[in-house]
Order: C-alpha cells, then structure tokens, then sequence
C-alpha cells in the first residue's frame, strides 16, 4: 500500500488526499454518466438567485470540511450545462472521452510549466510529438508549434507571424507608416478581427472577402479585394482561409486560395479551429485539399475531438518564426548557458507560465490509436448528414445551407414555419420568421431537455445545430425538432411580424 498522501487544509485540519481523489472521481463518474442518459436534462436554466440559494458562494467565511465541500461541488454540477449530454449541440464541442479527463487531472497534479525543458521535461516531449503528429496530418513533414489558451489565440499568433513575415523590423521599430491589411472570409470566426484590433491594424486593417451560398470564401473575390487594397495603398499581409466555419462548418477552398498567396506573396494562415480534425479522415480530408500549402494551422482537438477544453494549437511550417516573434531574452528564466535552451518553449509563446494541454490528447491519441480518432470525425459528419435528411423530411422545417452538396461539414443550419405565420403577406412572414426562432428557441432552452444555438444565416436569425457528440443517435437529433415543432404549434407567432413583440418567458 502507498503511503496516505496528506495534506493540512488552512484550518489545520487534516485532508486524505486518496480518499478525497477517489471521492472526486465518483462524484464526477456518476455526473457523466448522468449526463450521458438523454433522458436526463441538459440544463436547469438557474436563475443566480437558485445558485446562491442553494450553494454558499461567499468566501469570506470559516474552514469547510472535505464532505460539505464535495456536496457544494455537487451542487455546482447540478446547475451546470451538460455540455457531455447526447442533446446538448449548442457549441462546437460536446461528449467526453474519460482518457481525455484523466489526462486533464494528471496534468494537474503535476502542475509543470511549459516554458523549459527544465521544469516540464516529459510534457515538452509529449507536447513536441503532439504537434509533429499534427503537423503531419497536414502533410507537414517538419512543422513547429504550440499549445496555446484557445483557437482564438492560436489565430492571434499566427497573426503576429505573418506581421513578422511582412514587416521584419517589427519588433524593434514598430508598424511606422505601414499599413497592414488581413483578408478573411465574412464567415471567419471574430477571432481574426480581435488579432487585427490587437496588433493595431485597425478597422481597416480586417477585408471580409465575400462567400459563396455555401458559405465558402470566393477566391475571385480574394484577388479583387487584393489589387482594390494595394491600389489603396495598404499593405497586403496574410489570408486566414476557414476550415469549418463557426456558423456554416464551411471549408474554404484551400488551394485556390494558395495560389493566390503565392503568387501575391502572402502569408496563408488556415483556422482549422474548428474543422481541421477532419485531416484525420480518409474520407473528409479532401475538405482540406491544398493545406500542406499554407504557411500555419490553429488546430482545437477539444471542439471536434471530444477533450475537454482547452487543446488548441498553432502550427506553423517555418521553424524559428514563433521565437523570432515572441522572444524578448529574459535571462533570469531561459538561461543563454543552459544546454537544454533548444528545447525550451517559453520563449515562442504570448505567455510566460504556459499550463500542460498535450497530456490529455495524447493518452487519448494513444488510447483510441488513429483509427479511432478518425472513427469520432467520420460518425460526427455522418451525423450531421442525418440531421439535415431530418430537417428535409418535415415540411415546416426548411434547410438553409447544405454542406453535403461541396463534402460535407457538421452543423445544419434550419427555420421552423410555424402554423401560426402562415397567413402572413410574405414580407411580413420573413420578418416573423427571424423573430420566432428566437422565440421558440427561447422556449424550447427553458424547457430543458435538449439545447441548440442560433445565428444569423442569410439575413434571418436561424437554428444552427452542430453535430457535436459523437454519442448521439438519430433519436436525439429527432427530439430538437420534435421540441421546436410542440413549442411552435402551440404559440400564435403572428405578432412577430408587428411592432409588438412576443414575451421571451
Ligand atoms: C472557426 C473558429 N476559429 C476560432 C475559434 C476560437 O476558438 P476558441 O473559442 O478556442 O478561442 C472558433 C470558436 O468557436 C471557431 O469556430
């Protein structure tokens, strides 16, 4: 038997580290397990009043023992989204793999910083495998890269390369008169507009480049875009390409967007974000056809992949550009005589402490082996498909967008014609139309037994459902509509198209 680890809370009192580890992990088994019945709801919608109620948030008061503590994190998860449940499709991200959290937990516990070799030995070599696995997804035989805090930041960093790439004296002289200019579909994620906002680019600094009906950045439209701004005078520096946009789940056509690039000189960053899992499927990595062409990669494992946030990636094909961007030599960590410094990382990020995100995906890489990573992407599309062959079956539901016709993607994009607008001249049903699907999806999350987003498609508010959890089945999916169809039924959505609204209960 190993020794009882123990530790003194404040209070003195003594806390078995085992006892309350095994505790833990029984608390969280049984809520995933919980969370993974879809007959279980996926939210209680608590107004703050019942969270306060019910768990003594302050933490002004005295010591709390290890058993009220459990019971108060308890609590914590009975008023939190069951984003693992089967009927949860509101975000990019659903489901769990238990590998995945174990790697979460163990990360924890050794509570190692990415910056040196020095410190995190293990995990900068594991991290290092990661990406280059990663990178030869892409077809990259040597590529560098990082985890970093969320997609956001990784499109940030790649951002910040392609500033380096366009203007090398950067760093020590700033941007001066130059005016740099990124372009990027309408459809990207906002994320690029913030890179621009924080590199100082300005509004002006951000092209949104028109799309096509499948939401599908135009490459005719690119090249205009590129001469009106050089004609402008501005600098041309980079274009993000999506890979499975936010909304849509569209795949910018990669290869044509390269040879534009390439022919103007530019840096091309893909936000895979969201999509680029769909490298590690024989059948979907066409979706993805020119990527071994672009310049970086933001790749997140945890929305398509099922770890839990965050496992997003930069990957970039130029060794050396994340440093020469990121280091500004702060001897006191990353010592110039130290024999490892080539294996440091520290000086290649945003932050200084970096926290261990690769453990999780790769015991969970290594668990399910590739074929399982591609069996999760492959079942994900194949649901979506059947989501959308849903939707067409019922009348009063009509499809927007149908990534099957250009390869597939996995969100299904929806409006519900409830009976009640039926009558209404057409102008005045659209404008109903937009309305009632804030309405019914209002209803149907308070009711709370599935949820799923909306967004703007086309000019109206609409259903965006994501193929999220590879766990669902086509009852699942079915019981979405099922719950919009009851809510919109039963309500008059007519006074939509009038100056009144309808209550939001
Ligand atoms: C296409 C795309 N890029 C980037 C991001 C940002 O990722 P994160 O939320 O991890 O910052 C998202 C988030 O949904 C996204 O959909």
């Amino acid at each position: 038997m190993p020794d009882p680890v123990e530790s003194r809370s404040p209070s003195n009192q003594p806390i078995d580290a085992s006892a309350l580890f095994h505790a833990a992990a029984d608390l969280a088994a049984n809520y995933l397990s919980q969370s993974a019945d879809p007959k279980n709801p996926v939210t209680q919608n608590p107004p703050p009043s019942a969270i306060h109620q019910r768990v003594p948030l302050k933490l002004d008061g005295p010591a709390t023992s290890v058993e009220d503590l459990l019971a108060q994190a308890k609590d914590l998860l009975e008023f939190s989204v069951r984003t693992t449940s089967p009927n949860f499709s509101n975000q990019l991200f659903s489901g769990f793999d238990p590998v995945a959290i174990v790697g979460e937990w163990l990360s924890a516990v050794m509570n190692a910083s990415m910056y040196t070799y020095e410190v995190a030995p293990a995990m900068t070599l594991v991290e290092r495998e990661v990406i280059a696995r990663m990178g030869r997804a892409a077809g990259w035989d040597a590529c560098e890269g990082l985890f970093t805090p969320g997609g956001s930041l990784a499109n940030l960093m790649a951002m910040l390369m392609a500033r380096q790439r366009a203007l090398p004296t950067v760093k020590a002289n700033g941007m001066g008169d130059a005016r740099p200019v990124i372009f990027t579909s309408a459809e990207s994620h906002y994320s690029v507009a913030r890179a621009a906002a924080i590199l100082g680019l300005g509004a002006q600094g951000v092209v949104d480049v028109p799309h096509d009906r499948h939401g599908r950045m135009r490459p005719d439209a690119l090249a205009h875009e590129i001469a009106q701004a050089r004609a402008n005078g501005l600098l041309p520096m980079a274009v993000v390409a999506t890979s499975g946009s936010t909304v849509f789940s569209a795949y910018d056509p990669i290869e044509a967007i390269a040879d534009i690039t390439e022919r103007e000189g530019l840096w091309l960053h893909v936000d895979g974000a969201y999509g680029a899992s769909a490298l590690l499927s024989e059948t979907r990595r066409e979706l993805m056809r020119g990527i071994e062409r672009a310049d970086s990669l933001t790749w997140c494992i945890h929305k398509m992949l099922t770890v839990p946030l965050s496992a997003s990636a930069i990957l970039v094909r130029d060794p050396g550009l994340l440093h020469k961007c990121n280091a500004v030599h702060a001897e006191y960590l990353y010592h110039s005589d130290s024999e490892e410094q080539d294996l440091d990382t520290g000086e290649m990020s945003i932050q200084c402490g970096r926290r261990v995100d690769a453990l999780k995906v790769w015991l969970a890489w290594k668990a399910r082996g590739d074929a399982g990573m591609a069996a999760i992407v492959d079942r994900k599309f194949e649901l979506a498909s059947t989501m959308r062959r849903l939707v067409n079956e019922r009348d009063r539901f009509e499809l927007l967008a149908d990534p099957d016709d250009v390869g597939g993607g996995c969100n299904t994009c929806f409006v519900y014609h409830a009976p009640s607008l039926d009558d209404l001249p057409a102008d005045q049903r659209r404008k109903a139309l937009d309305a009632s699907t804030h309405v019914l999806r209002e209803r149907v999350r308070l009711r709370g037994r599935v949820l799923t987003n909306y967004a703007p498609v086309y000019g109206v508010r609409a259903f965006r459902h994501v193929s999220a959890n590879d766990r669902a089945t086509e009852a699942e999916l079915a019981l979405i509509l099922d719950e919009i169809e009851a809510v919109g039924e039963s309500l008059d959505l007519a006074p939509l198209a009038g100056p009144q609204t309808l209550p939001v209960p």
